[in-house]
């Protein structure tokens, strides 16, 4: 092990107290019973668990409920169907006139599994349905600028050993106990400066594939430790391989089949196109009221609604959430990632690359990563291209109208391919998810300076209303199976406090650990389960010092 100059040096706790808000939480008196509701809680209806979302974690947590013969539960949906993220539409035509299906949100199975290691429950199931899916090849890539194909040699080499130095370097801040810092400047200290190099943007559009089109946030917006603790939870334990799901029944169809495990067809404990408007909560139970005027008094709720709702306060609370979830709410990001779809007559780009990646002469993220789905293995003829933009990039173009980034887009095509007469595309659409209610966003990102303390606090419960999703998930946060293991584990939590056993395999029974005051850095002994570290050793899945 190389030797650290860093060592002890800082050995300074600094502990965060929750500063701001302390007046005025004294000075708001709690107003007991919410006054806008006509009806008593003995008109609500009763249930055990109140499951607030149908998506990955709800699904999740209502059948971990049942496998241990918990049966009184409500699972609550702001939409017509299960599935939430995982979401698909029709788009385009085919020769014979019927439509493609197309994904607008989670799109891969990231980190499949090794032989003799441990499996990503999310493969298990897309191999248990035979989800049509394909390995994304990341070679299978050619590169532009505004002139045209264009060799961004040696920038790939480059970015890959200064990530292997970063991804070292916060194995050390972490295993040390040091300040985190952004991924931006662990990158310069890796000595990946685009700034200075001759093909800044070439740079920027390679650092862009590596960083932000996973995390969809900048480098100077993402906190090093985690980011890097993320993708080794993922990439290292399961393997590297990213597949992608292009089955025509839609990536939900294993949400919903797991669903009918226990569901029976119109199950009445599935409220579907329901809204849920204000929660009340207590150490007693949690009362739960919904856009139609109706409401449910459960012994305790599950929430399972993304950063962006909660963010959003589209949703009620009394009491008012305390200090340290509001400030744990507040802390973490949502990030917006867009996928815009394109239907040609035509596959006018070369049909046998998976990937386009474009660096704009001016902008950084500028309509940069251009996917084919008219390639062997996904969607042969489909003519279809996708171009994914993040974060600003997204908010912008999800309050722009259709035509105004179409023209946007078909600008930066035509730059790409200046010696081809580019084709008007004959479908085009976009999701925006930055302003979709139920779900304000795509999926959350850690920033910089986060603690796993601070984390536990967005996953702990406050008296029996509790938390999951995934943005909880410590190990696994924005993707899938995080989703899926927060689910697992609030589902046996609760079931462990009903039956009065614990029988959870992953996590804990009873309350959740929050903290009241932070510290500024996680030591070593803090990722355990009780922080939500469900890797059974990030030593084995990464750090080999
Ligand atoms: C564009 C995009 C791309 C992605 N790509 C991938 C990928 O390739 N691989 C991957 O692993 N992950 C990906 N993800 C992330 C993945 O989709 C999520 O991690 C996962 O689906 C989250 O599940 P969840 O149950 O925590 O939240 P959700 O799926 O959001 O479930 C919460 C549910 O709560 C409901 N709800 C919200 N508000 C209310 C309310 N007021 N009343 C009642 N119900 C409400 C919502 O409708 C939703 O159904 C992507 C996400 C997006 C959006
Ligand atoms: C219920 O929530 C809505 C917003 O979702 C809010 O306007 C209303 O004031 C809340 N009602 C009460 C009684 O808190
Ligand atoms: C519930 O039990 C089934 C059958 O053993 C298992 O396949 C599934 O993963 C379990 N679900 C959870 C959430 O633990
Ligand atoms: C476009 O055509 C010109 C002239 O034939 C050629 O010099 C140039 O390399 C071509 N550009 C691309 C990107 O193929
Ligand atoms: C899955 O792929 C096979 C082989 O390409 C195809 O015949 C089948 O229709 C596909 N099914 C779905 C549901 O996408
Ligand atoms: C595609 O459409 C363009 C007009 O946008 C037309 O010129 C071209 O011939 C069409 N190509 C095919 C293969 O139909
Ligand atoms: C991530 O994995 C790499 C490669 O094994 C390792 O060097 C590094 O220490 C790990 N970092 C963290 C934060 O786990």
């Amino acid at each position: 092990m190389p030797s650290r100059t860093f060592n002890g040096a800082l050995k300074l706790v600094i502990t965060l107290f929750a500063l701001v808000n302390v007046i005025s939480a004294v000075a708001i008196e709690s107003r007991g019973h919410p006054s806008g509701y006509d009806h008593t809680e003995k008109q609500c209806k009763k249930t055990k668990v109140a499951i607030l979302g149908a998506g990955t974690t709800g699904i999740t947590a209502a059948q971990a409920l049942s496998n241990q013969s918990i049966s009184d539960f409500l699972i609550v949906e702001y939409k017509d169907e299960i599935g939430g993220r995982v979401a698909h539409t029709t788009f385009g035509k085919k020769d014979d006139g019927t439509p493609y299906v197309v994904e607008l949100g989670a799109n891969w199975v990231q980190g499949l599994g090794s032989k003799g290691g441990p499996e990503n429950p999310i493969w298990t199931m897309a191999k248990k349905y035979k989800l049509n899916n394909t390995f994304s090849d990341y070679d299978s890539i050619l590169t532009y600028n505004q002139h045209g194909e264009k060799d961004f040699d040696p920038l790939w080499d480059e970015f890959d050993d200064a990530y292997s130095r970063l991804e070292q370097d916060a194995g050390y801040i972490l295993t040390d106990n040091l300040q985190d810092r952004t991924v931006r400047s662990g990158l310069s200290l890796a000595e990946w400066k685009p700034r200075l190099k001759d093909d800044m943007m070439a740079a920027y559009a390679v650092e862009w594939w590596e960083w932000d089109w996973e995390t969809s946030y900048t480098p100077d917006e993402s906190g090093l430790v985690f980011g890097i603790t993320g993708f080794n939870a993922t990439f290292y334990q399961y393997s590297d391989e990213n597949n992608y799901v292009w089955d025509q029944r839609g990536f939900n169809y294993f949400i919903k089949r797991e669903s009918e495990t226990y569901l029976k067809p119109n199950d009445p404990r599935l409220l579907l196109s329901t809204i849920v408007t204000n929660i009340t909560y207590s150490d007693t139970g949690v009362t739960v009221y919904t856009d139609d005027g109706g409401c449910i008094s459960a012994d305790y709720a599950i929430c399972t609604f993304s950063v962006g709702v909660l963010q959003h306060e589209v949703v009620t609370f009394e009491p008012k959430l305390p200090q340290w979830k509001k400030d744990s709410i507040e802390m973490f990001q949502m990030g917006t990632y867009t996928k815009i779809f394109l239907q040609f007559n035509t596959t006018f780009w070369d049909e046998k690359t998976q990937f386009f990646l474009y660096a704009d002469p001016y902008t950084r993220g500028w309509y940069p990563l251009w996917q084919s789905l008219s390639v062997p293995g996904f969607l042969p003829g489909s003519n279809i291209l996708f171009v994914t933009v993040v974060e600003e990039q997204s908010y912008t173009a999800e309050r722009q109208t259709d035509e105004e980034t179409k023209e946007e887009v078909m600008e930066v095509l035509r730059k790409m391919f200046p010696n081809i007469t580019v084709p008007e595309p004959i479908e085009f659409m976009y999701p925006r998810w930055s302003n979709e209610p139920w779900a304000f966003g795509s999926y959350s990102n850690w920033p910089p300076a986060t603690t796993l303390e601070m984390h536990q606090n967005l996953r702990a419960n406050v008296d029996r209303l509790y938390f999951a999703g995934e943005a909880t998930s410590a190990s696994y946060f924005g993707f899938l199976h995080g989703a899926w293991f927060e689910g697992k584990d609030v589902g046996e939590r609760i079931a462990g406090m009903i039956g009065g056993t614990c029988e959870s395999e992953a996590g804990g029974c009873g309350e959740d650990l929050h903290y009241d005051e932070l510290h500024g850095t996680t030591e070593l002994g803090e990722y355990d389960l009780a922080n939500g570290w469900d890797v059974s050793s990030f030593v084995t899945y990464g750090f080999d010092g």
